[in-house]
C-alpha cells in the first residue's frame, strides 16, 4: 500500500472524474494520528500529546442542484450511500461507515449550518481497526469538504472537530473524548501537539528531527473495546466523584496519596493511572522539546506499565510487542500501547538509524496470537486537515489556531 498523499488524492480525484463526468470543485484531506503519550486521560479533561499522520482521508466534492447527498466510498468496496439532505437523517445498522458521514452532516446541520446537495467520493490509507483514527479522518475530512463546498467561512477547525466529536457521541454512539477529532483537524507539520483537554489550548512541540515514529500494528483486533472503554469511563467518573471534583483533572498525586486508601482498590487504580499519565504527558512534551531521548523512553515505559497494571488496557501480545520493542531500541526512544486499547497498534520512537535493525527485530521476533507478524509503520508528524488546492499536487493545511 503507498501512502503518499499525492497518490491518495489523485486516485480520489480520478475516481470523482470517472463517476460524474466532470471535476469535483473541492477536494479537502484530513490525517489520522498517533497518540504519543497521554491515554484516556482526555475524557478526563487532562492532557495528551499526539501528531498526525502521513496517513489519511480525502474527499472530493461537488454541489448538486438537488437536496441529495451522494457518497461513494472508494474503500468499502466502492459502497454507496445516498439521502436527502432536507429530511430527517438516521444511522443505518448495514453500513457502519455511512454513519460517520452522515453524523457529520447530522451535527453540522443541528449547529445551524445549512448544506445543499452534493456529490462526495472519498478515499484514505488509515489502517482501519489499528486504533489510528481512521473515523476521526473521515469525519473531519466530511467536515472540511462541506465547509469548502457551502463557504461556511467561520467554521474552523476547533469547530470542525468539535462538531466530528458531537457526530460519535451522538450519531455513531461511541462515547469518545476529543484527542482523535481534534488532532486531526489541528495537527502541525514536523510537530507533536500538547492539548489541554480541558481549556482546549493548543500547544505545538517540535518533533526531534533525529527521532523516527514508528507505529507497529499487533495485528490483534480490537476486541470489547467499546463495553471496556465505556467501563473505564464510568470508573473513573466514580473516582471523581469521590474526590468531590468535575474530572480526575483536578486530583493531584498529592490528593491520591493522602485520600485514595479509603477508595476501593480497583477504582484507585484506575485514578492513579489517569493522574500520573497527566504528569508524564507534560514531562513528555518537555523531554521531546528538550531532545532527551533517554527521559523519552522512562516516560514511555512508565506509561506503558501503567496501562497494563492500573488502567488494565494491554492485552498480552501487546506487552510482548512493547518489550521487543523496547528491548531493540535500547534507552535512547522508547515504545507503548497506544490508543483506545485491547489490542491495536504499538507506538516507537527511535533515532533515525536505528530504524532498519528495529524493523527487523519486530519482524522476526513478534507474532500474533493467531501467528501474524506485525505491521510496521514508519511515519512523520503531519499538518491537520485542509482543503488540497485545484491542480496542485501540494497539501495545504488549515491555518491552526493555538489558543
Ligand atoms: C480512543 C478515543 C479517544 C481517547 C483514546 C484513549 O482513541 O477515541 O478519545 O480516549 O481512545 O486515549
Amino acid at each position: 500500500m503507498s501512502h503518499s498523499p499525492i497518490f491518495l488524492q489523485d486516485r480520489v480525484i480520478r475516481a470523482f472524474e470517472h463517476r460524474h463526468g466532470h471535476a469535483p470543485s473541492v477536494v479537502a484531506q484530513a490525517p489520522g494520528r498517533v497518540n504519543l503519550i497521554g491515554e484516556h486521560t482526555d475524557y478526563n479533561q487532562g492532557f495528551v500529546l499526539p501528531c498526525a499522520i502521513d496517513f489519511g482521508t480525502v474527499v472530493a466534492a461537488r454541489a448538486r442542484d438537488d437536496n441529495r447527498l451522494h457518497v461513494l466510498a472508494l474503500d468499502q468496496n466502492n459502497a454507496t450511500d445516498c439521502f436527502a439532505i432536507d429530511a430527517p437523517i438516521e444511522p443505518r445498522a448495514d453500513a457502519p461507515w455511512a454513519n460517520y458521514v452522515r453524523g457529520m452532516i447530522r451535527a453540522m446541520q443541528q449547529q445551524g449550518y445549512v448544506l445543499g446537495g452534493a456529490d462526495l467520493v472519498i478515499g484514505g490509507d488509515v489502517p482501519q481497526g489499528a486504533g489510528l483514527s481512521s473515523s476521526a479522518a473521515l469525519e473531519v475530512a466530511v467536515g472540511h469538504a462541506l465547509k469548502d463546498l457551502f463557504r461556511l467561512d467561520p467554521l474552523c477547525g476547533m469547530d470542525i472537530a468539535l462538531l466530528a466529536q458531537r457526530a460519535e457521541n451522538e450519531f455513531v454512539g461511541c462515547n469518545c473524548g476529543i484527542m482523535d477529532q481534534l488532532i486531526s483537524a489541528q495537527g502541525l507539520k514536523d510537530h507533536a501537539v500538547l492539548i489541554d483537554c480541558d481549556s482546549l489550548a493548543l500547544r505545538p512541540v517540535p518533533m526531534p528531527p533525529e527521532l523516527a515514529v514508528m507505529i507497529v500494528h499487533s495485528c490483534v483486533r480490537r476486541g470489547l473495546v467499546e463495553s471496556e472503554y465505556n467501563m473505564r469511563r464510568q470508573q473513573c467518573e466514580v473516582a471523581a466523584a469521590f474526590f468531590g471534583v468535575s474530572s480526575l483533572r483536578h486530583v493531584s498525586q498529592a490528593d491520591l496519596a493522602r485520600k485514595g486508601a479509603q477508595l476501593d482498590g480497583l477504582i484507585l487504580r484506575r485514578a492513579r493511572h489517569v493522574v500520573t499519565e497527566n504528569q508524564r504527558v507534560l514531562d513528555m512534551a518537555d523531554a521531546l522539546s528538550r531532545r532527551q531521548l533517554l527521559r523519552v523512553g522512562e516516560l514511555m515505559a512508565a506509561s506503558h506499565d501503567s496501562m497494563r497494571n492500573d488502567f488494565e488496557i494491554t492485552v498480552p501480545a501487546v506487552d510482548e510487542l512493547v518489550m521487543i520493542l523496547q528491548e531493540a531500541i535500547g534507552p535512547a526512544g522508547g515504545a507503548r500501547m497506544t490508543g483506545g486499547g485491547f489490542g491495536g497498534c504499538v507506538v516507537a520512537l527511535m533515532p533515525q538509524a536505528k530504524v532498519a535493525e528495529v524493523k527487523a527485530a519486530v519482524l522476526n521476533q513478534y507474532r500474533s496470537p493467531s501467528g501474524e507478524a506485525g505491521t510496521v509503520y514508519v511515519c512523520h508528524a503531519s499538518a491537520g486537515a485542509g482543503r488540497v488546492p485545484p491542480g496542485k499536487s501540494r497539501l495545504e493545511p488549515a491555518p491552526c489556531i493555538i489558543r
